[in-house]
């Protein structure tokens, strides 16, 4: 089930579009958990951003404010990793695969339409299978620890930053 579309961030605008700085670790993986509070079962969150960004650090963040008690490891060389919270939480980690044929071969994309949240970290190497509707996190390196952190949702009606 491949779309030929490109995921939202080129089309419509999205509700929330805000950008966070964090300057520690703990600060990136503490916005993941109040990220949390806004997701619903089936939400994907694609993250984008180099190596060494945060988007593992974000996504542990993600995980504990899901009430997952596991310990979240980076899933680079499992590529699919589940585990149990409140809701399922898959961590996925595109940045071994190919493209999008593999991302569909591993049986990932069925994971997307699932009742789980699931955040793919390099979501831009299997950009054909981002939903449309996925939140996009865009990460980005100001200084050694000092992170740009781009956040596109829909409507969240709550302060992120808070
Ligand atoms: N503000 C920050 N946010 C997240 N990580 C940071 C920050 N400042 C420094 N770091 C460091 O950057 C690295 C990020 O690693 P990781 O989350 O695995 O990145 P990625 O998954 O994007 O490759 C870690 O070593 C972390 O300690
Ligand atoms: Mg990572």
């Amino acid at each position: 089930m491949m779309r030929e579309s490109s995921p939202r961030p080129d089309a419509a605008a999205p509700a929330c579009d805000i950008e966070i700085i964090t300057h520690s670790p703990e600060e990136t993986a503490k916005l993941g958990e109040k990220l949390a509070r806004y997701l619903k079962a089936g939400t994907v969150i694609a993250l984008r951003g180099t190596l060494g960004t945060g988007k593992t650090c974000l996504a542990k963040g993600i995980a504990w404010g899901l009430g997952v008690k596991e310990t979240v490891a980076s899933p680079t060389y499992t590529i699919i990793c589940e585990y149990e919270g409140t809701v399922p939480f898959y961590h996925i980690d595109a940045y071994r695969l190919s493209g999008d044929a593999e991302f569909e071969a591993l049986g990932a994309e069925e994971l997307l339409y699932g009742e789980g949240v699931t955040v793919i970290e390099w979501s831009e190497r299997v950009p054909l299978s981002v939903p449309p509707e996925a939140w996009v996190v865009e990460l980005s390196l100001l200084g050694e620890s000092c992170r740009k952190i781009r956040v596109r949702a829909p409507a969240l009606g709550g302060d992120l930053e808070s």
